[in-house]
């Protein structure tokens, strides 16, 4: 006993170790952290690699559990020397960058959200090229897309014509990305991401963001106002798939990321009338309205459904939740939230 309880010892102390070595490789900067996505990815980024190692940023504070649970610093992408000295602080190797205006709310505000949106980026790139960081994950968006794109399994390369300020930023940064990765060797990686659905923070201000409302409404009143019309299909992915896609991304060998603009990847695609359907198989009273704004006509530019096979070829992704896993488990997790 005496003699397995010393090699236990030994044991655990040289896995703690080697897991410290492993952590100390790895210090990553999430920039809008407070965000949809980011408050999910800083947590799956800590559970994965430390909580010390991952350092939460953004201009406003984030949810307790990201505050709780690891650094948080408050810092705005526009200042790049601000940026600079966390970088430095932390021992950053690798950032993460989400700070954005989505496109609902850059249509209200389009020369404020051009420069977050651009000049942030190029702040990160250049902070990550000076600084000779490992690696930079910048998502992009279907929203890169416009009226003249085939919206039926939108291609990876195809006709892009986006006519929102949003999606101007998203095509630019794309092919800025591609731009510093050719040119300077920035190991840039890129998703376009679908609509994304989220039980732990608000969505952001953004066309898709019927499909998180709508399960809220329907658990506290049991009806929805759609701002989108009923069989305005649109790309949407469940958030946990999302977080697997940007870390698996993010983790694979480098020579398997061959698109360095932004890969597509599509998740499931349904209208505001599939989804209601899907809400009212477990809430029978739900009732959903139509009343269409602003976001109709961005909606309307955008692809229905994505190829995503380059993803699937290259870095082997796979897509897990459908429309009904995604339906349960938000309806489960609005509920208990809003029980609290
Ligand atoms: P969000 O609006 O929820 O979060 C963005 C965060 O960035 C916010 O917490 C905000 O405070 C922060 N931020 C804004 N300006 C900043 C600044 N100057 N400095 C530092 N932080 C700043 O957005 P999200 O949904 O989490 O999106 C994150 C990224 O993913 C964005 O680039 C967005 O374009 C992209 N994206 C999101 C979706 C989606 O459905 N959520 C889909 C496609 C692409
Ligand atoms: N969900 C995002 C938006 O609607 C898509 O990039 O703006």
């Amino acid at each position: 006993m005496y003699y397995i309880s010393i090699s236990q010892g030994i044991n655990n102390y040289f896995r703690s170790e080697l897991l410290n070595t492993f952590y100390s490789m790895k210090n990553i900067l999430v920039i809008g952290a407070a965000g949809q996505i980011g408050t999910d990815l800083t947590m799956e980024l800590r559970r994965r690699f430390g909580n010390d190692n991952v350092i939460a940023s953004d201009i406003k504070s984030p949810s307790e559990m990201v505050l709780n649970s690891g650094p948080f610093t408050k810092v705005d992408v526009l200042d790049k020397v601000g940026l600079e000295k966390i970088v430095a602080k932390y021992k950053i190797t690798e950032i993460y960058h989400l700070a954005a205006i989505l496109s609902g709310n850059a249509e209200k505000a389009p020369r404020r959200s051009w420069d977050i949106n651009m000049e942030g980026l190029f702040n990160v790139l250049d902070v990550v090229k000076e600084k000779n960081l490992d690696k930079v994950f910048w998502p992009s968006s279907i929203a890169v897309f416009g009226p003249s794109t085939p919206r039926t399994n939108t291609p990876q390369d195809t006709v892009m014509d986006p006519n929102t300020v949003y999606g101007i930023s998203k095509q630019a940064g794309e092919r800025w990305c591609e731009y510093y990765f050719e040119k300077y060797g920035v190991d840039v990686r890129s998703l376009r991401y679908p609509g994304l659905i989220s039980y732990s923070a608000d969505a952001g201000g953004g066309t898709t963001d019927y499909a998180v409302e709508i399960f809220y409404d329907a658990i506290k009143i049991k009806k929805y106002e759609s701002f989108l019309k009923e069989d305005t299909a649109l790309p949407m992915m469940f958030m946990e798939d999302a977080i697997n896609a940007t870390i698996g991304i993010m983790e694979a060998d480098k020579d398997l990321v061959k698109i360095r603009s932004s890969y597509n990847i599509a998740g499931i695609s349904f209208d505001p009338q599939t989804i209601a359907k899907e809400i009212k198989n477990h809430i029978s009273e739900f009732e959903i309205t139509y009343k269409p704004d602003f976001r109709q006509k961005i909606a309307d530019s955008w692809p229905q459904s994505i190829d995503e096979s380059k993803a699937n070829e290259d870095w082997r992704w796979e897509a897990k939740f459908g429309l009904k896993e995604m339906c349960d488990i938000m309806l489960r997790e609005v509920e208990k939230k809003i029980k609290k």
